[in-house]
């Protein structure tokens, strides 16, 4: 039985006239163990799927299942990190952590906690800044805060939403480098939205684009990413797959961007020459 399921899933934003269709029909199956990357371009519905499988959001068709039972609420099994930090200003980094483990194992003693805290801290190369505010940390250290505060909840699954977009690229290929090797000691579960198809192939044993349409983003194929573990971004540069997906995963979005930009336009020209004949 997969650990997190959407099927036939369906969601959108309003009522009457404003209403738009953001999801349509996805179908989305990811086994213990899994690291599963969602492509898309901006706007389509990424951060609404990530709120679907967390349990943030209800689908308006469809279900959300983990472990084979509906979601209808968030809960730490899932933990999710999403695109802006969402880190406690007042709070140092050790706190920041320490806060979210204190929800989660409030029975531990606060020794426990704590040591419990470093030690994730420590996994996300911080231990010299346990003791800062937020403020005085790059966009990256924020990021690698964001990311021990949810590793240190132990979830079975991470649902991270373009947890690197907003970062510089050495930056974020450093920390794509950390998440992996994280990734090959703890493995969990892992969902990760992200816009760039280079970060997907790096990471995931599992591709799949969501397409851009004019009534509500699907699936696209599932790419299967046969290039052998430990992946570096040299390694997987000169493997035969690596350009054969990028290929065939830019061409889907591509292709689906084009075609729901012409429908959009056809509708824009037959509502004007409606309007027009009045
Ligand atoms: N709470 C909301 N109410 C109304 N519309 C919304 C709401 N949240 C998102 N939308 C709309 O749904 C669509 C998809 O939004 P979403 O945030 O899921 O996209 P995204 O793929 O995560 O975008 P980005 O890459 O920019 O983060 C957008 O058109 C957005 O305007
Ligand atoms: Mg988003």
């Amino acid at each position: 039985m997969p650990l997190l399921e959407l099927i036939g899933v369906c969601k959108g934003y309003g009522q009457g006239q404003q209403r738009s269709e953001v999801l349509r029909d996805i179908d989305l199956h990811v086994e213990e163990g899994e690291f599963v990357s969602i492509v898309g371009y901006s706007g389509t519905g990424k951060t609404t799927l990530v709120s679907l499988l967390a349990g943030l959001r209800l689908a308006d068709r469809g279900e959300v299942k983990w472990k084979g039972a509906a979601v209808y609420r968030p809960s730490p099994e899932r933990g999710v990190i999403f695109q802006n930090y969402s880190l406690l200003p007042w709070l140092s980094v050790l706190d920041n952590v320490l806060f979210a483990v204190q929800q989660v194992f409030p029975s531990w003693p606060v020794s426990r906690q704590r040591t419990h805290c470093e030690k994730y801290i420590s996994m996300v190369s911080l231990s010299h800044a346990i003791h800062k505010k937020p403020s005085e940390l790059s966009g990256g250290m924020k990021q690698r805060v964001s990311l021990a505060r949810t590793l240190a909840m132990q979830p079975e699954a991470i649902l991270m939403d373009e947890p690197l977009s907003a970062l510089d690229a050495l930056t974020r290929a450093k920390l794509q480098t950390e998440i992996l090797s994280i990734w090959d000691r703890e493995r969990r579960t892992v969902v990760l939205i992200t816009n760039d198809v280079d970060e997907a192939l790096l990471m995931s044993d599992r591709v799949i684009p969501l397409l851009p349409q004019r009534d509500g983003a699907q699936l696209g194929s599932s790419f299967v990413v046969d290039i052998p573990r430990p992946r570096t971004r040299d390694t997987i540069a000169h493997h035969p797959s690596f350009k054969t997906l990028k290929k065939a995963i830019v061409a889907e979005l591509t292709v689906a961007r084009q075609r729901s930009l012409e429908e959009r336009e056809a509708v824009e020209i037959e509502l004007a020459s409606t309007v027009t004949l009045g």
